[in-house]
């Protein structure tokens, strides 16, 4: 399975990948979310959300090609279970209300967000250890980004009128 890892430097590189197969898989479920969404910020935040995963993405593609490797051919267990879950709750999921539908939603797209930030996070500390500045730098803006989206669906779930207490009744 894959080629053995010798150094920090190839566990950076599987890392990369992993984070850009996941963000891909994320998306595409994300923009399935995006469908059943009803709270129109709710809409808004998750179309926001596949930008700046796309642009996340764009990044670690010219981080990946600028050491020579592409971020292809590696396949994310972790999302794949994640995008698995999120679509079973929500998509095939049976709920009595919309604002029901959306405080699940919100649930299961903080999982994947989690995912993104834990892996932006591993990535751009091996990149500082590696002497690798640049993509520090890229990759701590990325997940400095992921932090603030995320913090967003906190935010409309939890706050006083938010979608967790439409949920209630
Ligand atoms: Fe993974």
């Amino acid at each position: 399975m894959g080629h053995q890892l010798n150094n920090l430097k190839d566990l950076y590189i599987l890392e990369l990948k992993d984070l850009y197969n996941a963000n891909k898989q994320a998306n595409a479920t994300t923009e399935k979310l995006h469908g059943a969404a009803t709270n129109s910020e709710l809409k808004d935040a998750l179309e926001r959300s596949i930008k700046g995963t796309n642009k996340g993405n764009e990044h670690i593609r010219a981080i990946v090609e600028s050491h020579d490797e592409k971020p292809t051919g590696h396949k994310c267990k972790g999302m794949e279970g994640l995008t698995t879950e999120a679509e079973e709750h929500v998509l095939k999921g049976e709920f009595g209300d919309d604002d029901v539908r959306d405080a699940m939603l919100i649930s299961q797209y903080q999982r994947m967000a989690h995912y993104a930030i834990t892996g932006y996070g591993t990535v751009e500390a091996f990149a500082k250890r590696l002497g690798l500045e640049d993509d520090a730098k890229k990759l701590g803006k990325c997940k400095e980004e992921t932090i603030e989206g995320d913090l967003k669906f906190s935010q409309m779930a939890e706050g006083k009128n938010g979608i967790n207490a439409d949920a209630m009744a």
